[in-house]
């Protein structure tokens, strides 16, 4: 039965990423031919100029798996299971990063839906934290007035999640998780929308957080692709990651890892770590906007996050999922484009 979903789903991929590959748009969302002569020739023009980049982009590790599980960073986490809860522990750095990611999160989508109830700001909103591990970032959301729904490959950290959660009654109602992957999910909400004329089609998500989770996935597209698949149009994407730069590898890898082991020594591997540039440019590929990138920058002293100019090391980022197709013409590789996105 998930054969025939995921290749559905896969499909769907491929047919985004020839549109991609090509320049040209195939199909309107509502399925109509949208083919012109004028168009073919602008769009030759644009993939000329693109395909040296291109080239690299299709030779680069992050080639489409379909899967986004890299079994050894599902085995990382799985050791690890036990100690999401503790603040002084492993993920620390992760308690203390709330104080940054909870309020961008909130305010970003106070910016678009009005809080309509007083104490909940966030209530009636659907969000998908994908890779909520043991629910770090799940519970103050939820807390906030979101119907929360985690998902984390990792079954361990899922009952890990599910225990801390049924402590708070708060939360309950609110926040509920799942052993499963982003594109299982998506896989399941395309069954669900079967029946439905294409334009009637929307993702359930209000919001989808991937918190420090990129840098572990196999594959990247299909990440891009399923976060727009379960979101609203005019929903919100909201990631934070290391940017791949000599500084995350001597600030991220050597220090936090090797000498003050901050993280446990292994947790992240540089050649996963994506800039903000080729992150937009991912995301812009596949019907996103990019909103703002913030950097971040961690304290190991006083273990504590604060906001930065510089995107060099860790950055937040927020997207929204546009209710078109992604236009060939606007091309995030574009300077005045990337300059006017970063904040
Ligand atoms: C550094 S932790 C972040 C946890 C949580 N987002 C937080 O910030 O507290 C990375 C998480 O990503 C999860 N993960 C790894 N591969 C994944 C995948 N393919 N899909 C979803 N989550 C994945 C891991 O199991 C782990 O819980």
């Amino acid at each position: 039965m998930y054969s025939n979903k995921l290749s559905r789903l896969v499909l769907g991929l491929y047919r985004r990423k020839a549109a991609a590959v090509c320049g040209v748009v195939l199909h309107s969302p509502a399925g109509r031919s949208t083919f012109s002569w004028a168009a073919v020739c602008k769009q030759r023009t644009l993939w000329l100029q693109r395909s040296a980049s291109l080239e690299l982009r299709l030779t680069s590790t992050r080639s489409a798996s379909q899967t986004t599980v890299d079994p050894d960073e599902v085995k990382k986490f799985q050791s690890l299971a036990s100690k999401w809860w503790d603040e002084q522990g492993e993920f620390g750095a992760l308690h203390a990063m709330n104080d940054l990611r909870v309020p961008f999160i909130r305010d970003n989508l106070l910016n678009v839906h009005r809080a309509r109830h007083p104490g909940k700001p966030l209530a009636g909103l659907r969000i998908l934290d994908v890779g909520c591990g043991g629910g770090l970032l799940t519970e103050p959301l939820g807390r906030l007035g979101a119907d929360v729904v985690g998902i984390d490959p990792v079954e361990n950290s899922i009952g890990t999640a599910q225990l801390h959660a049924s402590y708070d009654p708060d939360l309950r109602e609110r926040v509920c998780y799942r052993v499963c992957t982003l594109e299982e999910l998506s896989a399941e909400e395309e069954e669900g929308g079967e029946e439905e004329e294409e334009e009637q089609r929307s993702g359930q998500f209000d919001a989808v957080v991937a918190s420090e989770v990129v840098e572990h996935l196999a594959d990247l597209e299909t990440f891009a692709f399923c976060c727009s698949h379960v979101l609203k149009p005019g929903g919100s994407l909201f990631i934070t990651t290391i940017n791949k730069t000599n500084l995350s590898y001597a600030l991220g890898i050597v220090v936090a890892e090797q000498l003050l082991r901050i993280v446990p020594s292994g947790t992240h591997d540089w050649e996963k770590f994506i800039s903000p540039v080729e992150l937009e440019r991912l995301l812009e590929s596949n019907g996103f906007s990019v909103q703002s990138v913030q950097g971040m920058l961690y304290n190991p002293i006083s273990g504590a996050w604060s906001w930065t100019d510089s995107t060099a090391i860790n950055y937040a980022l927020h997207a929204v999922k546009l209710t078109e197709d992604p236009q060939p013409d606007s091309h995030p590789e574009d300077p005045a484009h990337t300059a006017a996105t970063h904040s």
